[in-house]
């Protein structure tokens, strides 16, 4: 299959803070930016899918930084990697001051999405042109993250299963909770 064009594989989408997104303080709720960025990863997945896509995960969102009410808020979004029917997409979203110019990273964070035919089944998506060595290293850093995640869950799984809540008395007892029962 042809690789499609790079320009299939980038988006951005910029819109400006209003106070309904804020909280009482003038700051930007999580919420509506988990939203803006859930929309860009479809606009730039199903672009190079050229069908539709669902949202299947979301990783690494952390808000380094708070975006107050009046800031211009630019989520650029690219097709990072894709499997058979997934796709990850990789949102940087800036913040930026209009009266300043001056600019934040707020967040970076990866969603894989998965493109649906009209039945609703998975459907395979385009493989992806690699057209710079910075292109090349975010298609293997998803690689790299998709392995320690499946690792992690499976270890992570396996702690649970151990975890006894009688025989962890002792450790919440250094923790900032009591243990009312
Ligand atoms: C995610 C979903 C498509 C998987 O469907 P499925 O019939 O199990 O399909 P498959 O097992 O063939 O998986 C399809 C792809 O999803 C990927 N996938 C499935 N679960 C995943 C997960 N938890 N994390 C990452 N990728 C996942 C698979 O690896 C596969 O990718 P590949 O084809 O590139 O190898 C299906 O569960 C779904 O539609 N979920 C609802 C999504 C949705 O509605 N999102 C909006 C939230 S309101």
């Amino acid at each position: 299959m042809q690789p499609k064009s790079v320009n299939f594989s980038r988006t951005t989408i910029t819109e400006l803070m209003i106070p309904s997104y804020a909280n009482f303080g003038g700051k930007i709720h999580g919420g509506i930016l988990l939203s803006l960025m859930d929309k860009v990863a479809y606009a730039c997945a199903s672009k190079h899918a050229g069908s539709y896509v669902v949202t299947v995960t979301v990783e690494g969102v952390q808000f380094l930084q708070p975006i107050n009410v009046g800031e211009l808020v630019s989520l650029h979004a690219s097709v990072n990697y894709v499997g058979r029917t997934s796709m990850v997409i990789g949102i940087r979203v800036v913040s930026e001051n209009v009266r300043t110019g001056e600019q934040k990273h707020t967040n970076t964070s990866y969603f894989t999405m998965v493109a649906k035919d009209d039945t609703g089944k998975p459907t395979e998506v385009p493989a992806l042109l690699l057209e710079t060595p910075d292109d090349a290293r975010r298609f293997l850093e998803a690689i790299k993250r998709k392995e320690l995640k499946n690792a992690y869950a499976g270890e992570f799984d396996n702690e649970k299963s151990r975890l006894k809540v009688e025989e962890s008395r002792e450790l919440l007892t250094k923790e900032r909770c009591v243990v009312g029962f």
